[in-house]
């Protein structure tokens, strides 16, 4: 069981490289967002993706930065914290946000221009599937961290044989979420984001969630983002690489490792999740109060 669900993940690893959260966490930040959106946020998701749901656009973003007109958007997905792992963590604006922008600014940008009605109805249905998929990508700590390309250059191993070789973003995206959800699909994520809402409503997660939202105002441009940012990053210290880059190269982080990361990336995915739902409503009431 085990052995088949790690060759399974590295043939799709190898298929598609590693870019963000993939596509079952992506889904599965909308599911839960779905799940606390009210019926304004739902009607204005609706109307702005033309009866498409958040869940079946969440990784759009991820195929639109590899073609010739969203190449521009390829450095909207993760902030590059040029900080000093694993001693001191931190995100610095001025010091990390590149000329190519970062995930800090795309939010604040697209959730100011999905409210606006003098774009085009294209403009603003990116905006949104923009803003879908970066409080996804917001919350997994190596897209708040510049060291080693974001763990991209960082070589390690999920389970044994040579087929295992993978890098630490890589297992970050797809390997440790895949494993936790039980596979890669479209209804995994739906029903793995079924469990998360229940730790959100009555579970582990019941006494933390209002923490997460702490900060939720739209009308402050990069304020709420930087502190997502900063809150994903302190685990880059913490879980990711608590011992430095050479703890982990080239070793199997299929065990121990996973047994460690696996509840602070499911804790994760229910943030971006929880916060999206949040963001989405008051996006909503902000839209129908003008
Ligand atoms: C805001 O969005 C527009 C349209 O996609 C883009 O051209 C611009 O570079 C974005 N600005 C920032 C700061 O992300
Ligand atoms: C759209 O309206 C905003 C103000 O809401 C303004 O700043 C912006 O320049 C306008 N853009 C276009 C393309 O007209
Ligand atoms: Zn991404």
């Amino acid at each position: 069981m085990k052995t088949a669900a790690v060759l399974a993940f590295s043939a799709s690893l190898f298929a598609q490289g590693a870019y963000s959260w993939g596509a079952m966490g992506h889904a599965t930040v909308a599911y839960i967002a779905s799940n606390y959106m009210n019926g304004a946020a739902k009607t204005f998701v609706s109307h702005i993706l033309d009866g498409a749901t958040p869940a079946s656009v969440a990784s759009w973003a991820d195929t639109y930065r590899y073609t010739a007109a969203g190449r521009f958007s390829a450095g909207f997905h993760y902030i590059d914290a040029h900080d000093t792992v694993p001693h001191s963590c931190n995100i610095d604006l001025e010091r990390d946000c590149g000329a190519e922008g970062c995930v800090v600014y795309a939010i604040a940008n697209y959730t100011e221009r999905v409210q606006m009605t003098n774009l085009t109805a294209i403009e603003r249905t990116d905006a949104l599937k923009f803003i879908i998929h970066f409080l996804g990508d917001i919350t997994q700590p190596l897209h708040t961290e510049n060291l080693d390309v974001g763990g991209n250059d960082i070589t390690v191993q999920w389970g044994e044989g040579s087929k295992s070789k993978t890098n630490l973003h890589a297992i970050w995206d797809r390997q440790i979420p895949e494993t936790l959800a039980g596979g890669s699909t479209d209804a995994v994520a739906e029903k793995f984001a079924k469990a998360i809402v229940k730790d959100i409503e009555s579970g582990i997660y019941k006494d933390q969630k209002d923490s997460w939202v702490s900060c939720d105002s739209i009308t402050k441009g990069a304020a709420c983002p930087k502190v997502w940012a900063a809150d994903a990053n302190s685990f880059v210290c913490t879980v990711v690489l608590p011992n430095g880059v050479d703890a982990v190269q080239g070793t199997d982080l299929s065990t121990e490792y996973y047994e460690k990361a696996a509840p602070i990336a499911r804790q994760q995915l229910a943030k971006g999740g929880y916060r999206l739902g949040m963001w989405l409503n008051s996006i909503a009431a902000a839209v129908n109060s003008r």
